[in-house]
């Protein structure tokens, strides 16, 4: 039986979601667009997901895979999952569920623009209920949709037992302490009894926001904007939902175990470190000879800028981790230009990330421009070391590499390739 029909608070909480999105599918998104451009993003971006889920070695390279979007909305992560396995000449049969029908029509129209419909299947209603029916699958993609839920925990179960052994998620959930503000705005909204839904309550809610001083918290949190730029559906998402909720990094980690799932790691890496903060050896003493959770969760105090957790997971017995530099594993890049990071590299000697309004520098080893020039995303570390003339000592280019890819891959731009096993 549907968890709805058991829990009366819980069918009016799913009711107006339902609604909500019907009335404003988000995010806003325009089929036409499809000819223009690709949005690509985390998670569920390909090459991502086969370095947290599958350590390296791609599953879709070998046979068919089978992918679910749950709470697939307008179909960002349907789009780019669904483009990016036709790219690849990946067999994938995916599955989109989402309990919008106007949501629903824009995902089709955008799949239809790319011709991409042929191995993509789309189901109108809740995931909790119809997943395992639809699965097993190798990866499950659940972005911005569980802190909607009457029941996450109950939500994330769900998914986890439509999971194969072998497979993982890619999850997004909102940050606590980034959304300052955000939750005095719905508990505002609240207490004035503000109308249900629909255009009423999107009116009322603009004329609240507009009224409200410089010194409100949202108004003087710089780090979350779809209220700003993100047209009424936007607004709508980040401050009039009337099912929403956050969290903090250790009830991360808790969601996630109760679901009988082992959170492999936060993109980017470097957000959920405390080193990136801080450089007093003092303070860090304190903060990084602590389990990876709770230095996590103290990177977050630090940062207070993360207005959302995007995080992998597997299954609790599943032993994969990321791959590590190797001779025979293969560098390569994602979201950057490399010849472009290796003249800026080989120009100041570092790398500047920034990360929702904050920039970090990273210095880097002496060899890295001559080692980022020579990624192709085809050649091994031990083909890269080959080019070399004159060779530095074996010892000296694997240091400098592991400590370029370990800055590289915990700022999400450079992953490993292995190859497949004999
Ligand atoms: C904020 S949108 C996110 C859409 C998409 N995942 C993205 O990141 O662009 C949340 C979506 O989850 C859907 N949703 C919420 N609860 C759901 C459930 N139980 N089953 C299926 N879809 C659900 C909503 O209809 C909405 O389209």
């Amino acid at each position: 039986m549907p968890d709805d029909k058991k829990m009366p608070d819980a069918v009016s909480s799913s009711a107006k979601t339902r609604d909500q999105y019907e009335s404003y599918p988000y995010p806003a998104r325009d089929p036409d667009d499809e000819d223009k451009r690709l949005i690509t993003g985390s998670p569920g971006n390909w090459d991502e997901v086969v370095h947290f889920v599958f350590g390296g070695r791609d599953p879709s390279a070998k046979g068919k895979i089978r992918i679910l979007v749950a709470g697939g909305g307008t179909g960002d992560a349907l789009v780019m999952l669904a483009q990016q396995a036709r790219d690849r000449k990946a067999k994938a049969e995916i599955v989109y569920i989402d309990l919008s029908e106007s949501s629903r029509a824009i995902a089709e129209a955008r799949i239809k623009r790319r011709n991409l419909e042929k191995n993509v299947t789309f189901v109108t209603g809740s995931f909790v209920d119809l997943a395992v029916e639809h699965g097993p699958f190798d990866y499950i993609d659940c972005c911005g949709v569980l802190h909607h839920l009457p029941d996450p925990d109950a939500g994330l179960r769900a998914l986890s037992d439509a999971l194969k052994p072998s497979g993982g998620m890619g999850l997004m959930v909102y940050g606590e302490l980034g959304r300052t503000g955000v939750y005095h705005m719905q508990e505002m909204m609240e207490r004035m009894n503000a109308e249900a839904g629909g255009a009423r309550r999107l009116n009322f809610g603009k004329a609240l926001f507009n009224s409200l001083p410089g010194t409100n918290w949202l108004k003087r949190n710089p780090f979350v904007g779809d209220h700003v730029h993100g047209g009424d559906a936007g607004f709508y998402d980040l401050l009039l939902h009337q099912q929403d909720r956050a969290y903090r990094v250790d009830e991360v980690f808790d969601f996630t175990e109760q679901a009988g799932l082992r959170l492999q790691n936060f993109v980017e890496p470097m957000r959920y470190d405390p080193t990136t903060y801080c450089s007093r050896h003092d303070v860090l003493d304190r903060a990084v000879h602590v389990p990876f959770r709770a230095r996590a969760a103290l990177a977050e105090l630090m940062a207070g800028n993360i207005t959302k957790h995007t995080f992998y997971v597997v299954k609790a017995k599943n032993k994969v981790k990321p791959p590590m530099p190797s001779e025979d594993a293969i560098p390569f890049f994602t979201r950057v230009d490399g010849p472009a990071l290796a003249r800026s590299v080989a120009k100041t000697g570092n790398i500047k990330i920034t990360f929702t309004g904050l920039a970090v520098t990273r210095t880097m080893p002496a060899a890295s421009p001559a080692i980022l020039s020579r990624i192709d995303g085809k050649r091994s570390i031990g083909e890269i070391y080959k080019m070399f003339d004159p060779k530095p000592e074996k010892y000296e280019f694997n240091a400098q590499f592991a400590v370029m890819y370990s800055v590289l891959s915990a700022a999400n731009i450079m992953y490993l390739h292995l190859p497949e096993k004999k």
